[in-house]
């Protein structure tokens, strides 16, 4: 395999933006990755400007449609690798479709798009053209989150009866948005948004975290979508009753508005045999609880197999997997490189013409990305029904 590093394209990430400089840096991290371009701002005078500022050489672009048009018809080894999207949920749907008609893979933050309509559509692009594409739930990156979907999935909790997964902040308790403050001000616009706000920002990583840990999907839900700052058109507080495929229950639930959360993600599992917690303020450990026990407690990097209750032949590729020592903290960035390497793996099968997975088992894909979608859509429906069980679609 050739050693030569991807080259990534950016859209979006100029002027004060948020999420581009924690995914910029996992893009560096390992030495077979580098951002080379970028579509940095809608303003082409800007985004040029942006670009030359950038802190080491890229080509800057006036905009994604001239990114995109440039590298279309260049021969596959010259041209990008993959793009990043990095822009408001309003500009998902068309840099992705033309970066895949284009030949270039997708890497593209979350919510997937703005409705179910353009996701309906990404989704049936990505399968026909068979490009690798990524949804950023950044916390299925974390080896704390691998190893809580290992020890469910293969049963070591026994049946799920229970979740409680849930995304807790409470930066928009105050009308921020009134301030010009630019991560709030699209956040709260149904235009820029989406048909959820809180939901539809970080109610959807507390579905990603439910699904990819215990594999289960959502057959019906009952939805309360509240709005507790004044004159908002958007929730900020969302809470979703589920039943789950094996006729569990869970609670997805998430806010902005409770004052001193920061980024309080976690999840807790009820199995029939035991209970696991994790949280990602703390992402390097999880605790397991069984009947009449001690609560263990499990580090990265510091996992025995056959210790009584991890059974003696984990996975190797899990087990191989943690680089650093325990002790030595991985957190945010390192879960975002995890997903990037996880991508840039199939991104060079797909190069070579081989099989690539893309199968959601290292990083949401499109499908996963779709879900996302009917989840926010079945919430808001189920809530404006007064929180009336409303049948999630099939996909
Ligand atoms: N995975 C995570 O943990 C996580 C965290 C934060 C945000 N996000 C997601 O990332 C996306 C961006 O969020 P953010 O907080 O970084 O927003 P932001 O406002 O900080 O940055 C958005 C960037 O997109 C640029 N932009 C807008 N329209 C553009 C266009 N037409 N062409 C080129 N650039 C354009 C803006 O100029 C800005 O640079 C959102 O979809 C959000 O939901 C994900």
């Amino acid at each position: 395999m050739s050693n030569t590093p991807l080259n990534v394209g950016l859209v979006g990430g100029g002027k004060g933006a948020f999420i581009v400089h924690p995914h910029q840096k996992a893009i560096h991290f390992d030495g077979t990755r580098r951002v080379v371009a970028g579509a940095l701002f809608p303003d082409p005078k800007i985004a040029l400007e942006e670009a030359a500022k950038w802190p080491y050489p890229i080509r800057g672009y006036a905009s994604y449609d001239e990114m995109i048009a440039a590298n279309a018809t260049l021969p596959a080894e010259q041209k990008l690798d993959y793009i990043l999207i990095v822009t408001p949920n309003f500009v998902h749907f068309d840099p992705a479709m033309k970066a895949m008609k284009a030949g270039i893979a997708v890497f593209c933050e979350k919510p997937l798009c703005l409705n179910l309509k353009e996701a309906n559509e990404l989704l049936k692009t990505s399968r026909k053209l068979n490009v690798p594409f990524a949804v950023a739930h950044t916390y299925l990156g974390h080896w704390t989150t691998r190893l809580a979907r290992y020890i469910v999935q293969s049963g070591l909790l026994g049946e799920v009866r229970w979740v409680d997964s849930y995304y807790v902040q409470g930066w928009l308790a105050t009308k921020l948005e009134a301030t010009g403050q630019q991560q709030a001000t699209w956040r709260v616009d149904p235009k820029k948004a989406g048909g959820s706000g809180c939901g539809g920002d970080i109610g959807t990583h507390a579905l990603m975290q439910l699904r990819y840990v215990t594999g289960l999907e959502i057959s019906e839900l009952s939805a309360q979508l509240e709005t507790f700052v004044e004159g908002r058109q958007l929730d900020d507080h969302f809470t979703v009753y589920c039943r789950l495929s094996n006729g569990g229950r869970a609670l997805v639930r998430a806010s902005q508005i409770c004052i001193g959360s920061k980024n309080d993600l976690g999840i807790a599992v009820a199995g029939t045999k035991g209970s696991l917690r994790w949280s990602q303020e703390s992402p390097e450990s999880l605790t397991i609880c069984l009947p009449n026990q001690p609560d263990r407690v499990y580090w990265r990097g510091a996992v025995t197999p056959g210790d009584g209750f991890l059974p003696k032949d984990m996975p190797t590729d899990l087990m191989a997997e943690p680089t650093i020592p325990a002790g030595h903290p991985e957190a945010f960035h390192d879960a975002f490189a995890r997903l990037h390497r996880c991508f840039e793996a199939d991104v060079r099968r797909w190069k070579a013409g081989e099989k690539f997975a893309c199968d959601g088992s290292k990083y949401a894909n499109v499908e996963d990305g779709w879900t996302g979608l009917a989840f926010i859509e079945t919430a808001v429906k189920s809530a404006a029904a007064n929180g009336k069980w409303t049948k999630f679609p099939k996909l």
